[in-house]
């Protein structure tokens, strides 16, 4: 029993996700049984919405508590915030929505580009062996395929950390707009297979080439992923993609999307309680059936 009906009542708080299309999310499961595992009163929705701004308008309720916010609806959903965290105002768009208690604001937040750049970080402290005081991606060229949502919360992410970005785009003006807004580099997609200024570089992959059902896809020869320490795939579906399953066959470390997710949603999960127990999330996930 996914949502536990028996426990719903007046003061239970209510989650949603909101998304078109939304019934593949796995959202409904993850949080519902996060909240179960604590003990937390809430419940967790799939909620289908055509048109963000007037579902809000219409379901001003003070019980929901808040959303995660699914495609497409993550830039509009930044303009229905009374405030946004200043990150996810830069990347100009968010995840997370939740309702402050205290005066029924909207607060923003965008908890997808730092799981994608924590989940990197700990797979390449980890592959290492060494736990340094400052960031692994420090330095680093990191190459981020695609000038999208996900390409430019990963640009900015990995700029954070100190690397040193690439911008490589099927369609050169966006990744030429993205890297003179991050402060990198734009090549053209063409040229990525020649790039190599050095060894050990980071490759993220935010475009969905590679997404189920086209899971033969990949942007990238094999050869060319030899130039890389770890590649990173923002895809969840297939859990490992061509591009991860070629690389990883080359001994190049590999983080798949669905760390991107789980993370994500740990990152959502915080907000939503305030709660710091975030390993239960984790366990709640292997029971997640992606396919
Ligand atoms: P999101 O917000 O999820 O990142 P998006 O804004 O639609 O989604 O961006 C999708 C990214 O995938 C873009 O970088 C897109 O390249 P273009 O800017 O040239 O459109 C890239 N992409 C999608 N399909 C592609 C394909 N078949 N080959 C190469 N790049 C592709």
């Amino acid at each position: 029993d996914i949502y536990n009906i028996k426990q719903i009542r007046a003061d239970t708080k209510v989650y949603g996700v909101v998304g078109k299309p939304v019934g593949h999310s796995k959202g409904p499961i993850l949080h519902g049984a996060a909240f179960r595992s604590v003990g937390y009163d809430a419940v967790y929705l799939p909620l289908l919405v055509d048109d963000f701004a007037s579902f809000l308008h219409t379901y001003s309720s003070p019980d929901f508590a808040g959303f995660s916010v699914g495609m497409p609806h993550k830039e509009a959903a930044l303009a229905c915030s009374d405030e946004v965290d200043p990150i996810a105002k830069y990347i100009g768009a968010i995840n997370t929505l939740i309702k402050r208690p205290s005066d029924g604001k909207l607060i923003g937040y965008n908890t997808d580009y730092t799981a994608a750049i924590s989940a990197i970080e700990i797979t390449l402290q980890g592959s290492s062996g060494k736990v340094s005081a400052g960031s692994p991606l420090a330095d680093k060229v990191f190459v981020v395929l695609g000038a999208g949502g996900a390409g430019k919360a990963l640009a900015y992410g990995a700029k954070e950390k100190g690397a040193r970005v690439v911008i490589a785009n099927r369609t050169y003006e966006r990744a030429k707009e993205l890297a003179n807004l991050v402060g990198g580099q734009a090549i053209a997609l063409a040229d990525l297979e020649n790039f190599h200024p050095e060894e050990g570089m980071i490759l993220a992959n935010t475009t969905s080439v590679g997404m189920h059902p086209n899971i033969h896809d990949t942007l990238l020869s094999k050869q060319t992923l030899k130039s890389y320490a770890l590649v990173f795939d923002a895809i969840y579906n297939p859990v490992v993609t061509r591009l991860l399953r070629e690389a990883e066959e080359l001994g190049v470390t590999i983080v798949s999307g669905m760390e991107m997710f789980i993370r994500q949603a740990m990152g959502q999960f915080e907000l939503f309680t305030g709660l710091p127990e975030t390993t239960l999330i984790f366990s709640a996930c292997k029971n997640i059936n992606i396919n």
